[in-house]
């Protein structure tokens, strides 16, 4: 069976229509093999990202969100304290992981804050805004999804481990 995703972009400007979203697209194409639903996009206010993340973890139950957007050091970027405040349990080797392989593209890497963590049956993902950053990202993390699902299913018990 495929998982379930969604993609929620934070982007004021994309919400206002002052800018195309162009890592919403990006992503879904990544995501070819995932049963995704359409695109959210949000502006970065902090109540709604919560209250989005929140239904799509409880209601939606959908298997894993990804965001886009909103993980810098600009005063309205909020998507970390958004995730943080609902997730249950950190995933803290996948942003680790990103950050690691993504400053040896660009040192503004390390400006991200994106973070990663599980809610209920649902792991939230934050990616940076841009589509580049999202598609080096996603080289990082996909390779790992359908380990990471299944366990977070409950339907893996063996880590063979799988040197790539
Ligand atoms: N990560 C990768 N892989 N590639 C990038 O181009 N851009 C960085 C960083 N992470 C980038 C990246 C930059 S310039 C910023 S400001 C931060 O992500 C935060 O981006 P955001 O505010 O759009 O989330």
């Amino acid at each position: 069976m495929a998982y379930r995703a969604a993609v929620v972009i934070l982007s004021d400007k994309g919400y206002h229509g002052e800018r195309e979203d162009k890592s919403g697209p990006a992503l879904q194409a990544l995501l070819s093999e995932f049963d995704v639903l359409p695109t959210i996009i949000l502006p970065d206010d902090r109540a709604l990202i919560e209250q989005t993340l929140i239904r799509l973890a409880d209601e939606e139950k959908v298997d894993v969100v990804f965001t886009s957007g909103g993980t810098g050091l600009a005063p309205r970027d909020v998507t970390p304290e958004a995730t943080l405040a609902v997730v249950d349990r950190l995933v803290p080797g996948i942003p680790e992981a990103m950050r690691l392989k993504s400053l040896q593209i660009t040192n503004r890497a390390m400006l991200t804050r994106s973070a990663a963590g599980v809610r209920g049956r649902t792991l939230i993902i934050n990616l940076p805004g841009s589509p580049k950053a999202v598609a080096e990202c996603m080289e990082v993390v996909l390779p790992v999804m359908d380990h990471a699902l299944e366990t977070l299913r409950g339907e893996a018990y063996e880590c063979a481990r799988q040197d790539s």
